[in-house]
């Protein structure tokens, strides 16, 4: 484009420089020399810009469209399968029986290891569970009362406004029970990662049963393609088989990686149903506006945009040409449009 538009000014300047060198030999009335030079001139002008053009781009392009890669592929991690999540489309809500089994994933095998501390019991109500199933849920675990009269804080069974508890006491517990490594936090961790949905999924199936000849995997660390270093701290957690869904689904390693995700993202972004709901609301709603303002602005403009305007001087007589006297003389000419 840029070379394009750059050959077409040199070549206009070029057809501008010849006419007035063509008119300059003809009325001295010399030879074509001075044409054939011009013309030679002009090529190489052409020529030259479009070189310079390109030249230009390619210098560009090389210093800063390249993409500058700070880590090999190994550091950096395989790149994620882009799964076809139904959920990611945009007439589509959270699959809820899918959250349910998640859920029953995330509290069976990923809770004795990760916290979901964002997560309070009575957020799962309506989403995956019924208010009593939510309350005999939160009831399995106590939680610090306020200090009573005595200052004394005391042991109470949880309630729907209290907070998944965590494994661990704190990070540093955490740590010396992982080898040193910390398991982060699940409740935002599909907005925390690259790939999201598809590198989580990735993860938790992408261990292979061997690592591949040559790669090297440190003590206390597992082999998987997918993360970053490709040594991870948390060996593979799902097998087929694991769990015992409650709605009889096959709990096969892909089937519990897939619904543990789902949950994972509504856990991430649990406002995403409402969200897409709203936003086709929104478009309905915007969509009308724009096509009634288009009316409108049309009909206001209807009377400016359909004006003749005509332009009818008045007759010197004084500086009438005599011969053309006894003639008319009346211009009117559109102006702006009929
Ligand atoms: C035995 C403990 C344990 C269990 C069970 C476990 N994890 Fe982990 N997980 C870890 C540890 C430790 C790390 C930190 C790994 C590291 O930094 O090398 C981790 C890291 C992760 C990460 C972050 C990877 C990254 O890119 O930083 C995700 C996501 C994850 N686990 C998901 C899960 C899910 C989902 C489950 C349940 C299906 C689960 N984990 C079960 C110990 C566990």
């Amino acid at each position: 484009m840029l070379a394009r538009s750059c050959l077409r000014s040199a070549r206009t300047a070029g057809v501008a420089r010849n006419v007035a060198s063509r008119t300059a030999s003809r009325s001295a009335s010399t030879s074509t020399s001075s044409e054939a030079s011009s013309q030679w001139k002009n090529t190489a002008m052409g020529a030259g810009a479009a070189t310079f053009a390109i030249g230009s781009t390619a210098w560009y392009y090389y210093q800063f469209v390249r993409p500058a890669h700070a880590m090999t592929p190994a550091e950096e991690g395989l790149h994620a399968t882009a799964y076809p999540w139904e959920h990611e489309k945009l007439t589509k809500t959270y699959d809820h029986q899918a959250l349910r089994r998640g859920f029953q994933v995330y509290r069976e095998v990923c809770a004795s290891c990760h916290s979901l501390q964002r997560i309070p019991y009575r957020a799962l109500v309506g989403n995956m569970m019924t208010v009593d199933e939510a309350k005999v849920l939160a009831e399995e675990n106590e939680y610090d009362t306020e200090p009573n009269d005595e200052g004394e804080i005391e042991k109470r069974p949880g309630k729907l406004s209290d907070y998944i508890p965590s494994p661990y006491k704190n990070d540093e517990a955490a740590r010396a029970a992982n080898n040193g490594a910390l398991p982060p936090d699940l409740s935002l961790i599909t907005k925390a990662r690259h790939g999201g949905c598809n590198y989580i999924f990735s993860l938790l199936t992408g261990y292979p049963e061997e690592p591949p000849a040559g790669a090297v995997v440190q003590e206390g660390l597992n082999f998987n393609p997918y993360f970053p270093g490709t040594g991870i701290a948390m060996a593979r957690v799902l097998y087929d088989g694991l769990v015992e869904y409650e709605d009889g689904t096959p709990a096969t390693t892909s089937q519990m990686a897939k619904d543990v995700v789902e949950f994972l993202n509504w856990s991430a972004e649990p406002e995403m149903d409402d969200r897409k709901k709203m936003g086709w609301k929104v478009m309905a709603v915007a969509s009308s506006l724009l096509l009634l303002s288009i009316w409108v602005k049309r009909y206001k403009w209807s009377t400016i945009k359909t004006r003749k305007v005509i332009y009818d001087p008045p007759v010197n007589k004084a500086a009438r040409n005599p011969s053309t006297r006894g003639t008319t003389v009346n211009m009117k000419g559109g102006m702006g449009g009929n």
